[in-house]
This record gives structure tokens, C-alpha cells and sequence, in this order.
């Protein structure tokens, strides 16, 4: 196990390279690609070991935010990664249809990712590991004694179900490190800044019954709320955000007319390994404009609230 408080990333990314050589040797590895930090930062480094016997595969569950798949993938071709992108919205929403409950969701989702990604995986020939962006945080909330609080995270799953030997270079890094390794592998700050996000996407983030009716109205209020936060500096700051689609309606009042619509929660907390969080205090004027703007722009919508509860008490996401 690395020593966390003294990680060189420099002999890190030395270290870890030899060791995913001599690991897989000429095998081929696939990895899928999510969007976010981990994945990313994994996927530049066995690229960096083993070039192009590294495939990537990015699924578009239709839970990402808005515009993400087009523009992440566009991003991935440009780092030179061997990236494939595979359209499969349709069967998540199949899949999650009529289920209400979080963790039932969240298996639907994760068991749609496994055919979705185990048909892709099985195209590629002579395919032997799998490499994951599992972290130590991942790890360290997936096994508490006290039982299980969400299915989440890259731990188990995939590799139950696959003939694979797994790749985890990350396993016993906290976020800021991966970081730091990836600003060694030359990933730009604008993409290693970006929030965790978490696999099963606007999944556990719209409540209830997943349609592409209201993940659409929420990635509309998100792209608004994470647009406003970097616009006003404030995303750097913020160590996770977004926008949560609450389907209670209330009414309101457009143009002189009674509306009775949906709400939107906005969601911004700090923390270091999402096992505590505290709610970010952002300026009353910030929240203030960003709840007009999604109101008059965001059909289905007619009231904002703000989360102000903190973890443990709360978890991050909602569901
Ligand atoms: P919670 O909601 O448990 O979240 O406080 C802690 C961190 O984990 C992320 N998260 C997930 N990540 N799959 C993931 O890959 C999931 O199902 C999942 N659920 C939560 C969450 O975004 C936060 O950073």
C-alpha cells in the first residue's frame, strides 16, 4: 500500500506503468470510460503502459449531463485514447421503468451497464483484463461493518460477471491524488477540477421513476446551476454539485397564471473523501439569480430550494 501523505506522483506514475506492463504483458485490456476523474486519469495511465492494446468504452446511459457524451467523447479522441462510444439510453429507461426505489434503480442501472459493456467487451479480441478507476474511498464505504448504505462505487459488479483479472492502479488513492496524477500524466486542470459524479449518473438524482422527460428538465436546471458556480468562480471552490429533480409539485405563478409544477433542489458541498460533507455557504445573490433563471427557463419547473443538510445526517446524493 502507497503512503498517502507523501505521494510523489512523478515515481507514482513511474512505479505504476512498469508495474501494468509486467501485469498484463501483451494482453488486451478494456476499460470503461465514464466521464469522470478516475476513469479518466486510469485510462491515461495504462495507456501510457500499454498504448493501444488499452480499448476504452464509453456507454451513454442517457444519465449524463447535458451535451456530456458528445462533448467527453470528443475529449477522449483528442488525449489519443482508443475510445469507443456506444449509444444505449433507450435500454436504461427500459430498463429502470416503473421501479421507484434507489437501490433497485441503482441495480437496474448497473446491471444494464454489465450487458451494455459486456457485449462491447466481448467485441474486442483477446480481451484478458479489465482496468477500473476504483479509488480508496470506493473501497473503504463499499465494505463499512455497519452494512451496506448505497451500492455504489466500482467495487464489484463487473468483474464478478466477467472472466476478467482486474487493473487498479488508483486502489489506494484519495481523490486529491488522483489528481495530482493526472496533472503529472498532462491531463488539463479544466477536466481534472471536474466534481465526482457518480455512475449511475441523473439516475440517483432524479427521484422516483426515471423518464427522458424529466432527466431532460433536469439537465437543463444542472447545465444552468454548474454554469452559474463557474461563472462566478465558485466551482472551484465547491468540492461537488448539482441539481436534483424532486417530483413534488407546488404551485406557482407565470404571467398572472396559476402553474403547479415540479421542484428542482441545488445540492453544493465540501469535503475531502465524500465520507463527510458540509454544505458550501454561497453568496444569497448567486442562489437567488440561479433560482430565477431556472424558473423562467426551465419548462416543468416553478420552484428552487437549497440543501442545507450535511453528511453524515444526509448523504450526498439523494438517492
Ligand atoms: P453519498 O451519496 O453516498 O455519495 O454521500 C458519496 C460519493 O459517492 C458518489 N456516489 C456514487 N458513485 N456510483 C458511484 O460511482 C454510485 O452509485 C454512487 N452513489 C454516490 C457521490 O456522487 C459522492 O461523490
Amino acid at each position: 500500500m502507497y503512503d498517502n501523505s507523501v505521494l510523489d506522483a512523478k515515481a507514482f506514475v513511474a512505479s505504476q506503468v512498469a508495474e501494468i506492463r509486467n501485469q498484463v504483458g501483451s494482453d488486451q485490456v478494456i476499460l470503461a470510460l465514464s466521464g469522470g476523474v478516475d476513469s479518466t486519469v486510469t485510462a491515461v495511465l495504462v495507456n501510457r503502459a500499454i498504448g493501444e492494446s488499452l480499448h476504452c468504452i464509453f456507454v451513454d446511459h442517457g444519465l449524463l449531463r447535458k451535451n456530456e457524451f458528445e462533448d467527453v467523447l470528443e475529449h477522449y479522441k483528442d488525449m489519443g485514447l482508443n475510445v469507443k462510444g456506444v449509444r444505449a439510453a433507450d435500454r436504461f429507461f427500459a430498463a429502470c421503468k416503473g421501479i421507484t426505489d434507489p437501490e433497485a434503480k441503482r441495480k437496474a442501472i448497473g446491471a444494464t451497464f454489465i450487458e451494455v459493456f459486456n457485449e462491447e467487451a466481448l467485441k474486442v479480441e483477446g480481451a484478458k483484463w479489465l482496468a477500473q478507476g476504483t479509488i480508496w474511498p470506493d473501497i473503504a464505504e463499499s465494505y463499512s461493518d455497519k452494512g451496506t448504505v448505497k451500492s455504489h462505487h466500482n467495487v464489484g459488479g463487473l468483474p464478478e460477471k466477467m472472466n476478467f483479472g482486474l487493473v487498479e492502479p488508483l486502489k489506494y488513492l484519495y481523490k486529491y491524488e488522483v489528481r495530482q496524477v493526472g496533472a503529472e500524466l498532462g491531463l488539463d486542470q479544466h477536466f481534472l477540477g471536474r466534481h465526482p459524479f457518480p455512475g449511475p449518473g441523473l439516475g440517483v438524482r432524479c427521484l422516483g421513476e426515471l423518464t427522458p422527460e424529466k432527466i431532460a428538465i433536469l439537465q437543463e436546471a444542472d447545465a444552468i446551476w454548474i454554469k452559474a458556480l463557474r461563472d462566478s468562480g465558485w466551482y472551484d471552490k465547491v468540492w461537488q454539485a448539482g441539481a436534483i429533480f424532486v417530483p413534488v409539485k407546488s404551485t406557482g405563478i407565470t404571467d398572472g397564471c396559476r402553474t403547479y409544477e415540479n421542484v428542482i433542489a441545488l445540492r453544493a458541498v465540501n469535503s475531502v473523501d465524500a465520507v463527510t460533507a458540509q454544505i458550501v455557504h454561497l453568496p444569497w445573490e448567486l442562489l437567488d439569480s440561479v433560482a430565477a433563471e431556472i424558473i423562467a427557463k426551465v419548462d416543468g419547473i416553478n420552484r428552487v430550494v437549497f440543501d442545507i443538510s450535511a453528511k453524515p445526517g444526509a448523504t450526498i446524493e439523494w438517492e
